[in-house]
């Protein structure tokens, strides 16, 4: 042990999504309060080139499988978009774009940002599994995207990867791309607290959930009043198994070696990103990233 104080959790517990996602929301309402001061605003603030250090390396790779290599132009759909950061730095990067979460301080904070910066977008308060209903009534028609973006700290939060699928499937234009990176479900499986990298919860899910009670957030040192937060284990295959039961085709895959935030105490530090030292940095992957395509006959 490192001497950090170790969140308590409970593997394999059983909750009804509507409890568990109050409980989530409630504590992602404590987050956003703490993110907006926690997370760089101030380099977005004054540099209009700026763009999040996870938006700046997921562009590159997005760009190569969106019509002229480029988002000018296109209608994006951020799911799971929180205070915005990543959002605003795809409408920079010339996307029009709507943001979804659940959190309304998240939005509240998102839309304020994009105000500020002078970057249009509109921004939609939803369950993401309830997104595509959502989207179409707030912008009161059947609204469909060139692209759906979604990455980092999301699909953990979610039970079922089938209705996601499904709700990104429906926001997807024929011919529309999907783009997700997160954490790798191996990287979720590990145990942060230990000194060497050691397997201590589940990597395949069973439809139970991982309840955890914890006070502190990955960004900045603020508490949390509302700690119980529930997670569901989902692992590359289920991941890449409900793209494609909801008609999409998966054209990209990749597993990543640094993260945008610390994970542990063993990994070094690279300007905004996190990777292990070698040679633990080459025994497991730290984020996957995947991109599917919506037929053009769907
Ligand atoms: C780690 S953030 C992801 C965003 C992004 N990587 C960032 O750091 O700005 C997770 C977001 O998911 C949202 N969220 C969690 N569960 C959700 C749900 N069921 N429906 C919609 N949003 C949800 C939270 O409110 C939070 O804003």
């Amino acid at each position: 042990m490192n001497g950090q104080q170790v969140p308590a959790s409970v593997d394999g517990v059983h909750v009804s999504w509507g409890e568990a996602a109050a409980a989530n929301l409630a504590n992602w309402e404590d987050r956003a309060a703490l993110h907006v001061e926690a997370y760089n605003l101030a380099a977005l603030r004054e540099d209009p080139r700026h763009l999040s250090s996870v938006v700046a390396e997921d562009l590159p790779v997005l760009h190569r499988f969106v019509p002229g290599g480029t988002l000018a132009g296109l209608d994006v759909c951020h799911l799971q978009c929180h205070i915005g950061t990543d959002t605003v730095s795809l409408a920079r990067a010339g996307g029009r774009l709507v943001g979804v979460d659940f959190s309304p301080t998240a939005l509240g904070a998102a839309r304020e940002l994009s105000a500020e910066l002078g970057l249009a977008a509109d921004f939609v308060e939803t369950d993401v599994l309830r997104a595509k209903e959502a989207v179409d009534s707030a912008l009161g028609r059947d609204a469909r995207f060139d692209v759906v973006y979604t990455s980092i700290g999301t699909v953990t939060w979610l039970n079922d990867l089938d209705t996601w699928a499904e709700q990104v499937a429906g926001l997807l234009t024929p011919g529309g791309v999907f783009y997700f990176r997160d954490g790798h479900p191996i990287l979720y499986a590990l145990d942060e607290h230990r000194e060497e990298l050691v397997l201590g919860y589940r990597y395949f899910g069973d439809g139970s959930a991982l309840q955890w009670d914890d006070e502190g957030t990955y960004a900045g040192d603020g508490t949390v009043s509302h700690t119980r937060t529930y997670e569901w284990p989902h692992p590359v295959s289920e991941l890449v198994m409900a793209l494609l039961n909801a008609g999409l085709e998966l054209i990209f895959m990749d597993e990543g070696r640094s993260l945008p935030w610390k994970f542990s105490e063993l990994m070094e530090v690279d300007g905004d990103s996190y990777a292990l030292p070698e040679p633990l940095g080459s025994r497991v992957p730290l984020t996957v990233t995947l991109v599917a395509r919506k037929p053009l006959d769907a």
